[in-house]
């Protein structure tokens, strides 16, 4: 054989053993932190059962995060918990989204308070596990009235006993979750002192209710576009001056999320952008909201 088509052989050979090794390393060290385990004090949370707080709580859970969005066979339903098969490429997984209503045994009935807590803030589940897909850490910076409000609220719902599967994957999907390939990691730095939100009606409070909203998660970091981690998701538009936002007034903004068209006629899919949950707040929130997404640089 010509020595040069050796030596490329040998090139081609000594790439696709490091491959083979650095995808081969990847999987073993996802096998061996799936499912780590965090030791960690829990921060004292107690709920805020009071007519107030479970106010707080589900106008948070309903109209500013839509937690129904994940953990809820439909939007806006009951948050008895669902389950779906995922398949992307080789990665194979069933994805549980837990249970949050107060049934003790397929529910959150025997958790404590601030297990609860800890679960939405730090990304931690009950037994300590780190928790996959959960957008903890954009709850990280949560209040604690709001996050006592939060499980005062799903302290006050229904118990419903729906037993779901176990959150699972083949080595590939286990692998996408322990190392965060497809979502961020939920695990935050623990939570050793107060958290009390901003003002309302700062723009610190515009951009609280952005995190805690989730709007990042579809929109982007940096809310000048994006698209979820769904397999069916449309692109999420710009948020910012440089996007239609730039030519919106704030009245036409509140329409928009209040009714689901834009000033330019659009009409906006319910299912990926969930104006029906959002378009609830507050006429003081949304226009917060809006004042916070006018005052981000526009490129
Ligand atoms: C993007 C989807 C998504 C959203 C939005 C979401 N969650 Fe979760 N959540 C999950 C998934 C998935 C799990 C299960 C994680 C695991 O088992 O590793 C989970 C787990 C939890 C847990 C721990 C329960 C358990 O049995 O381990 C609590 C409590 C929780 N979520 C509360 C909430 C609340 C309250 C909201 C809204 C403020 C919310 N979640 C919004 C996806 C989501
Ligand atoms: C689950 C993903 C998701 C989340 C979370 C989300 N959005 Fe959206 N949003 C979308 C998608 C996708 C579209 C485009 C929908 C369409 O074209 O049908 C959209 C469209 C919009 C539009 C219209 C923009 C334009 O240029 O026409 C506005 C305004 C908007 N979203 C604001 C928000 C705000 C504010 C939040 C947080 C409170 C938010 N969105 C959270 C996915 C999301």
């Amino acid at each position: 054989m010509n020595t040069w088509l050796k030596r490329g052989l040998l090139v081609v050979g000594v790439l696709v053993g490091v491959l083979v090794l650095a995808v081969g390393a990847a999987v073993a060290y996802g096998q061996l932190t799936y499912r780590r385990t965090i030791e960690r004090d829990l921060y004292p949370i107690e709920a805020d059962t009071s007519p107030e707080g479970i106010a707080r709580g589900k106008y948070l859970v309903e109209h500013v995060i839509a937690c129904s969005g994940c953990h809820s066979e439909h939007d806006g339903g009951v948050l008895s918990g669902t389950f779906e098969n995922v398949s992307l490429g080789p990665i194979r997984g069933t994805i549980s989204f837990s249970n949050l209503t107060p049934d003790v045994e397929t529910g959150l009935g025997a958790w404590s308070d601030a297990e609860i807590a800890r679960a939405i803030r730090e990304g931690i589940g009950r037994d300590g596990r780190e928790l996959y897909i959960m957008p903890s850490q954009k709850f990280h910076k949560m209040s604690d009235a709001d996050v006592a409000a939060i499980v005062g609220y799903l302290r006050s719902l229904e118990p419903v006993r729906n037993e779901l599967p176990e959150m699972s994957g083949n080595i590939f999907g286990k692998t996408a979750l322990a190392l965060h390939l497809l979502t961020p990691g939920a695990v935050g730095d623990p939570i050793t002192a107060p958290r009390v939100a901003p003002d309302p009606g700062t723009l610190a409070y515009g951009e609280y209710l952005v995190t805690i909203g989730l709007c990042r998660d579809c929109h982007g970091e940096s809310l000048r576009g994006g698209k979820s981690p769904a397999a069916d998701a449309l692109p999420a538009p710009n948020l910012t001056s440089s996007g239609h936002l730039g030519a919106w007034t704030e009245a036409q903004f509140i329409d928009t999320l209040r009714f689901g068209t834009t000033p330019e006629g659009r009409l906006l899919d319910p299912e990926q952008m969930h104006w029906p949950l959002y378009g609830q707040m507050t006429d003081e929130d949304l226009s917060t909201i809006f004042q916070y997404l006018r005052s981000l640089p526009a490129d």
